[in-house]
């Protein structure tokens, strides 16, 4: 399923290979390295592309539904996307580049995402999970309806190169 989502600022849509100067560009950036778990630091082209390459085979196994977030009039500004780590509950995760932030663009970006996987993928369950020291996102999932398990725990970061503690949020219809 390649879906196309639009909202007042954005649109949301599969990576294309012209991204890749620019998404290299952005994610190369230990601010959002450190508060994800999976991006490596640096972030090379060679990652960017691998990434992108990794996507066809992710929605055909229905593992995984990545988005570009496109800001309307400037192209590429984050990431955003829906992750089964092996278990049967999709997770959240996303991105925002820095020179972005504070725009509420990633709040969008996921209220469009999660209505699509309610409606478009009939998801009943979403996790998500986000370091203490992140506040920021904690407010951007509760602005999407998650709440907290109560469940503290520690989530490894690639950019950190070690666990740090976050906090394991959910969401259900
Ligand atoms: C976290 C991130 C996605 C936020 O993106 P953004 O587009 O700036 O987010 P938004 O503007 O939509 O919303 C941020 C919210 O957090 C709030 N916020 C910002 N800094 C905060 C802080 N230090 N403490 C509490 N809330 C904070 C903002 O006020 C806003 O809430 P509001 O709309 O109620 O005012 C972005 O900073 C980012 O990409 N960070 C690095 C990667 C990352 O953290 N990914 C998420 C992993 S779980």
């Amino acid at each position: 399923m390649d879906a196309q989502l639009e909202t007042q600022r954005l649109t949301l849509g599969p990576f294309r290979e012209s991204d890749l100067d620019r998404l290299t560009a952005l994610a190369n950036n230990i601010n959002i390295a450190r508060m994800v778990s999976e991006m490596p630091h640096p972030y090379t082209r060679k990652d960017a592309a691998d990434w992108i390459a990794s996507h066809d085979a992710g929605r055909a196994a229905g593992t995984d539904f990545p988005f570009a977030i496109r800001l309307k009039g400037e192209g590429l500004v984050g990431a955003i996307g829906l992750h089964k780590k092996g278990g049967a509950v999709f997770d959240l995760g996303y991105w925002i580049g820095e020179p972005y932030w504070g725009r509420g663009l990633a709040s969008e970006a996921a209220a469009a995402v999660m209505d699509w996987a309610r409606t478009g993928l009939g998801v009943r369950e979403i996790t998500a999970c986000y370091f203490e020291d992140n506040p920021a996102s904690g407010r951007v999932l509760e602005k999407c309806g998650f709440a907290r398990t109560g469940k503290a725990g520690s989530c490894q970061s690639l950019g950190r190169g070690c666990p740090a503690s976050s906090i394991a949020m959910v969401w259900r219809a």
